[in-house]
């Protein structure tokens, strides 16, 4: 999500006018079709809610954000814990005007209320402070964010009071979709569902609305003309770039806003010196750190706070989460890794499954088909195929031979596994932690180890060979005879 660049400045003199932000997010989102509130709904691995908040939150602090939920209040509030925001339970959703209604002692106290919405993602901060100006600078009672995106079917449509034939900034009212009526519907300029409010006029008239619409709602759109009649100034403003308040109902939006989020992101990388092949494949989580020079191939994810180094490669169909890598890491393709650190110059893969805790050392090598979890991996060590390394401890310049299992789980507890510095474990073998194996130490292949084996020495656990001389020539001819 947004880095705290805090463009817009909290302390102007506009500021101490005493602004709240109240953010719409009770609504259920019926055209999502979905059981999730709409507003967790995600875009670029952030919930539609936390997008706004964390451009509300450069505008004013966060103990001033107000979030106005209502269906499924818990789940969202719980999302949004450690957002450090207020919440304000809408209980029935009976429309964008009554949330409001709902939040009234929560806002009473500020001078004015900026309102956003929880499904318009994309709006930046500096636009919030551009509307909140504008507000100040006309002295208006309300000042609506306005946007001329290229289908403005489903918003609801600006009609401004005109002088002489001309556009003013002043508002003669709103008209939402299914009002529209003949011409109307040509109204290019759109209502953002964004606004500014000087909250005293908002709550000297907000009784005045009604639910006579085609939703039975109370429309907070509907202030712009009871303001008005009361003489009080009502003003629009357009936003600098349409885009940015495109709103999400349907699934449809959804995808899109994503994916020109990730492009977006794709974009800064790449003109920071990463290359990234056939960006549209991958999806890269607006928290990711790439050095320069990495190479992204397609079709890879790149999620949460995954920090990469100069100089790396990632191969296709990898998906890492989380994780910090080192510079000149090779991932080769197919890799599943979460929660791990691998140092500079590591190999992975092809289908390494790194799970959480693992840390893998520099210059090391993790094959095919290994899987590892709390284990670290020492410098130059090699498990290069077929391999579960859990609860592990391991040395540098080990090599780990194929098929190696570390049996860490006794059925109640989870047990240690230590192999020192330059150690050498045979193929197949099993080690049945808690075990230790010494330094430089040699475990025969196939043995399965329950004992501690101690520095330079060889274990071999298994059964000794038997050669039968001329057993299965015998044993064809016993057959054949039978026949
Ligand atoms: C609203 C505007 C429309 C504007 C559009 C921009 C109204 C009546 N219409 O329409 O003019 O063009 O946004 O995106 O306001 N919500 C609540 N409580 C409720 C109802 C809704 O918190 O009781 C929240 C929703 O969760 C959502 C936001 O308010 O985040 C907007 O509601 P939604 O139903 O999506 O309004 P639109 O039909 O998009
Ligand atoms: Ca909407």
């Amino acid at each position: 999500m947004r880095k705290p660049t805090s463009k817009p400045a909290k302390t102007s003199t506009l500021t101490r006018q005493r602004f709240a932000i109240a953010i719409l997010a009770a609504g259920k989102g019926t055209r999502l079709k979905s059981q999730r509130p709409k507003v967790l709904h995600e875009i670029a691995g952030h919930p539609l809610l936390a997008h706004v908040v964390a451009a509300a939150s450069q505008v004013v602090a966060p103990g001033n954000i107000f979030a106005i939920i209502g269906h499924e209040a818990e789940r969202v509030r719980h999302a949004l814990a450690a957002s450090g925001i207020n919440f304000v339970l809408q209980r029935e959703q009976r429309g964008t005007g009554h949330a409001l209604m709902e939040a009234r002692s929560a806002l009473e106290g500020f001078e004015h209320v900026l309102v956003l919405s929880g499904d318009v993602p994309l709006i930046q901060p500096e636009t919030i402070a551009l509307l909140r100006d504008f507000h100040i600078a006309h002295a208006a009672a309300m000042t609506i964010l306005t946007a001329e995106p290229p289908d403005p079917t489903g918003y609801g449509r600006m009609f401004r009071k005109k002088v002489k034939g001309k556009e003013t900034d002043e508002v003669e009212r709103i008209v939402e979709q299914k009002a529209l009526r003949g011409k109307e519907s040509g109204q290019r300029e759109v209502n953002s569902g964004i606004y500014a409010f000087a909250t005293k006029p908002l709550y000297s008239h907000i009784s005045g609305l009604t639910t006579d619409n085609a939703h039975h709602e109370y429309y907070l759109t509907d202030m712009a003309t009871l303001l008005g009649k009361a003489g009080r100034k009502v003003v629009a403003l357009r936003a600098p770039d349409s885009s940015e308040v495109l709103g999400v109902n349907t699934r449809l939006e959804l995808a899109e806003l994503d994916a020109s989020l990730r492009d977006k992101k794709a974009r800064e990388l790449m003109l920071s010196g990463v290359t990234i092949f056939r960006p549209n494949t991958c999806d890269i989580d607006a928290d990711v750190e790439i050095g320069t020079d990495t190479v992204i191939e397609p079709f890879v994810q790149l999620i949460g706070r995954t920090k990469i180094g100069s100089n790396c490669r990632i191969r296709s169909y990898s998906v890492i989460t989380n994780c910090q890598l080192g510079d000149d890491v090779l991932v080769r393709p197919g890799c599943i890794m979460e929660d791990s650190v691998i140092h500079n110059g590591a190999q992975l893969g092809p289908y390494s499954h790194l799970r959480p805790g693992s840390e893998i050392g520099e210059g090391a090598h993790v094959g095919n088909f290994v899987e590892t979890k709390k284990t670290r991996l020492g410098k130059g060590s090699k498990a290069n195929h077929l391999t579960y390394l859990g609860d592990a401890e391991i040395g540098e310049g080990v090599n780990i031979g194929a098929g190696t299992i570390t049996c860490n789980y006794d059925g109640v507890n989870k047990n240690q596994t230590t192999i020192e510095d330059e150690a050498f474990i045979g193929s197949d073998a099993t080690l049945v932690a808690p075990v230790r194996i010494g330094r430089g130490a040699y475990v025969g292949a196939a043995s399965c180890i329950t004992e501690d084996v101690p520095a330079d020495a060889l274990a071999i656990a298994r059964g000794r060979q038997v050669v039968k001389e001329g057993w299965a020539a015998e044993r064809r001819a016993r057959i054949k005879k039978t026949k």
